[in-house]
């Protein structure tokens, strides 16, 4: 049996069913019919209000968490080489590993962008931060990436992702600067209107937007630029929008198709964009420069922000499109 969160004697296993606010009364009934985990039971749609982020009572999986499809947030966490996944995301990932050996690093790479690009907003004077899309907590969080810029920042996590909710609550400080929503992108009214983000985001003061490696798992027809847009139009001017997102520009196509076909079988379809689509995010914004000499513009994640570009050129990082921009 492998090192999984569905083991038993894992303590990620515990951390994952047993959330970090649950009731003594849902204790009480989660110990009086005893703990039997049936793991491929819990076949359910995503579902992450605060009532559903609790033990269901038939499968003894936290209700909302999807272990028999692969989640885009745990494939990713296993490529970024954490613990909290299932069998079935491990398949998916090798899946993809198989078509794109790459990935892995490709992975890296966003996550090496998101980190910069999260400090260089900070170090703009931006004091809070919208991460849309989080992912399971990692090494080097947002919070801790900004804070350590500016003591105190305030940081909103929002994924759709009822798993990630459940082990970003471990985030959780005793000064309150940091919340957790579970919220689906596509309803920004209902991310920008709830109650925990308007307890931390003055919406009238500069905002850093983190949306990386999100924006591919929304569908055209769900206009993607449409969403972006209604987050900035949100937020004043001084704010600044860091997102990435896959492309498959210059890739193999039986590896692109290899890749983005295992999202078929996931909780969410996956999309890639052109250069020319990944501008589109940035329409009206000032674009930083990624390096020096570069312009300002979209660029390669591992190119962003590098201190040597040469180096920080790769299969991998030629996976993923990215920018920072102003609002003017
Ligand atoms: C590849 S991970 C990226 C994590 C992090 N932003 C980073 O760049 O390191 C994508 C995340 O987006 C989340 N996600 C996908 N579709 C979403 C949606 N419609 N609303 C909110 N989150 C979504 C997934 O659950 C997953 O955690």
């Amino acid at each position: 049996m492998e090192d999984l969160p569905n083991c038993r004697s894992s303590p990620t296993f515990w951390r994952l069913v047993i959330p970090q606010k649950m009731t003594f009364q849902t204790y009480a009934a989660i110990w009086v019919s005893g703990f039997v985990i049936r793991t491929n039971r819990a076949r359910l749609k995503a579902d992450c209000s605060p009532e559903k982020a609790v033990m269901d009572e038939a499968s003894r999986i936290p209700a909302g968490v999807d272990t028999g499809r692969p989640t885009p947030a745990r494939i990713y966490d296993y490529m970024l080489k954490g613990h909290n996944y299932f069998q079935v995301d491990r398949f998916a990932a090798e899946q993809i590993l198989k078509a794109a050996p790459e990935i892995r690093d490709a992975a890296f790479s966003n996550r090496g962008f998101h980190q910069r690009a999260a400090k260089w907003i900070a170090e703009h004077g931006v004091r809070q931060f919208i991460d849309i899309g989080s992912g399971l907590p990692t090494v080097g969080n947002t919070h801790e990436v900004v804070q350590k810029v500016i003591p105190g920042a305030h940081v909103v996590y929002v994924d759709n992702d009822p798993m990630v909710e459940l082990h970003s609550r471990a985030l959780l400080d005793s000064a309150g600067t940091i919340s957790v929503i579970c919220g689906d992108l596509r309803e920004p009214g209902s991310i920008l209107d709830h109650p925990e983000l308007r307890k931390l985001i003055d919406l009238s003061a500069p905002v850093g937007l983190l949306m990386t490696g999100v924006m591919m798992f929304v569908s055209d027809v769900s206009d993607p630029w449409a969403l972006v847009s209604a987050y900035l139009a949100a937020i004043p001017s001084g704010s600044y929008l860091s997102l990435s997102h896959l492309t498959d520009d210059y890739k193999p196509p039986a590896a692109a198709e290899g890749f983005r076909a295992v999202f078929d079988t996931a909780t969410e379809h996956m999309y890639f964009r052109s250069k020319a689509k990944v501008e589109r995010f940035f329409a009206g914004l000032a674009l930083a420069e990624p390096y020096p000499e570069a312009g300002p513009g979209v660029t390669f994640t591992g190119l962003w922000g590098a201190e040597d570009v040469e180096l920080a050129d790769s299969d991998g990082s030629r996976w993923l499109y990215c920018g920072v921009a102003e609002k003017p």
